[in-house]
Formats: C-alpha cells, sequence, structure tokens
C-alpha cells in the first residue's frame, strides 16, 4: 500500500474475528515498529506478549474503572483525564460495557508496552507544568507498531487507561520501578476496517509564526 494512503486511512479497530494471530507475526510487527525513532535513539520501548488469559482478565479489571470515569465524564465539556481542567466526577457507576475489556480474553493479541525511564530525556521534566515530551520517544514506536499490524492484514487500538492503574498493574506486569507503562495494544484481524477518518482540517491548526496569530 502507498505510504500517504496508509497513514490516512489506519482507523482503529476494536473488533476482531475470531482468527488466531501467532506468535511469529507478533514478532514480526515488532521487527517493523523497532525501526521508529527515540531521542538519542535510546530505544526505551519494552514490550510484553500478554498470552496469559488469567492475567489478561486482571489486567482488565484495573482498567475497568478507568473506563467508567472516562465515560462518566465524557461529554461534560472537558476531555477527561486532562490535566489542566478536568474535574474527576464524585461518584463514577461502574460496569460500563467496553467490548475490548469484557471479552479480553478471547482478543487476539495484548501487548502491555512500556518506556524505560532511565532511556527517555524528559526535556519538560521541570517546568510548571505536566511534561509531555518523554513521549515523543515511545509513542511512534507505538504508531509504527499499528502501521505495521495493517501491513500484516490486522488492525487495532492502542489504549493509555492501564497507565492509570499502573502501581496496581505493575506487580502483575513484573513492571520494574524504572519503566512507565505507556499503553495497552489490542490487535487482531478486523471485523471491520474503517478508512474514512474524521480529522480537522490543516486551518484549523495552523499559524505562520506565532500560535496566536490568525489562521493560515
Ligand atoms: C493515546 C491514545 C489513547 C487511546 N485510548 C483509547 C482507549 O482507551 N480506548 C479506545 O477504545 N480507544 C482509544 N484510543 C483510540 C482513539 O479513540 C482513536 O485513535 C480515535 O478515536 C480516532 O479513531 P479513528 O482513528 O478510528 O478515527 C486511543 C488513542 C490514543 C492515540
Amino acid at each position: 500500500m502507498e505510504l500517504r494512503e496508509a497513514i490516512r486511512t489506519n482507523g482503529t479497530v476494536r473488533a476482531f474475528t475470531d482468527d488466531p494471530v501467532e506468535r511469529s507475526t507478533v514478532l514480526d510487527v515488532l521487527d517493523d515498529a523497532r525501526y521508529a525513532p527515540s531521542g538519542g535513539n535510546r530505544q526505551p520501548w519494552r514490550v510484553a506478549i500478554v498470552e496469559d488469559t488469567t492475567l489478561r482478565r486482571s489486567l482488565a479489571d484495573l482498567m475497568q474503572p478507568v473506563w467508567d470515569e472516562y465515560l462518566e465524564t465524557s461529554g461534560s465539556g472537558s476531555a477527561p483525564f486532562n490535566a489542566i481542567d478536568y474535574l474527576a466526577p464524585v461518584r463514577v457507576s461502574p460496569g460500563k460495557p467496553n467490548a475490548l475489556l469484557d471479552a479480553i480474553e478471547t482478543v487476539p493479541v495484548v501487548l502491555a508496552i512500556a518506556a524505560d525511564l532511565r532511556s527517555v530525556a524528559l526535556m519538560d521534566g521541570e517546568l510548571d507544568r505536566p511534561p509531555i515530551t518523554g513521549g515523543a520517544s515511545i509513542y511512534p514506536f507505538c504508531w509504527s507498531l499499528l502501521l505495521s499490524a495493517r501491513a500484516h492484514g490486522l488492525g487495532g487500538v492502542m489504549t493509555t487507561f492501564l497507565s492509570r492503574a499502573e502501581p496496581a498493574a505493575a506487580p502483575l506486569l513484573g513492571l520494574p520501578d524504572h519503566c512507565a507503562l505507556v499503553a495497552t495494544i489490542f490487535l487482531g484481524v478486523p471485523e471491520h476496517r474503517p478508512t474514512k477518518l474524521k480529522r480537522n482540517p490543516v486551518e484549523s491548526f495552523v499559524t505562520i509564526d506565532r500560535f496566536d496569530a490568525p489562521g493560515s
């Protein structure tokens, strides 16, 4: 597939057929993803291919309350979990349906992605706001992984809700202290592949010279 077409049509897939995905295919995908860029080429990614269904269930049980909170607050005006004006809800009703979590045992591939923080330059780590640049050394890897999955006839979704439960998830996954959980990626053969993606037009986010200048 032509590169531009792949970039523009790699939609999120959350429902998979029963087709199994061999571990060797997953390793092939990771073999592509490792060519992603990272600060200083330090390649901080660590990946646990989560195959054990009991472990998967435990992880889903940790993600569920985060999903519940997300749904409780989406539509409230501010983006859920944002660091500027998010207000956690007083009460969250539990157990909202989530196809991925409800049937995590049968999702063809579950990947826990971690970053070795000893290899991540946090260039904005001392500013008076939450740091974000560290992610730049790990999320290109995740995106390359999803693009490679597409090339292998797979689809998937990157999620971050397990990060909110990292302290509880860490011992289950044997996550070292110097690592952060950055994503859980689900992959499989798509039941349906969305390729018409809704994105804001360029003029909605581009200005010339200054961010507070009029639009381009
Ligand atoms: C950082 C990040 C976190 C995400 N977390 C979730 C998630 O927790 N659950 C989920 O179903 N999708 C998750 N997604 C997928 C987004 O919902 C998806 O990329 C977005 O809605 C655009 O969908 P589309 O590519 O199909 O147009 C996440 C995506 C990113 C990049």
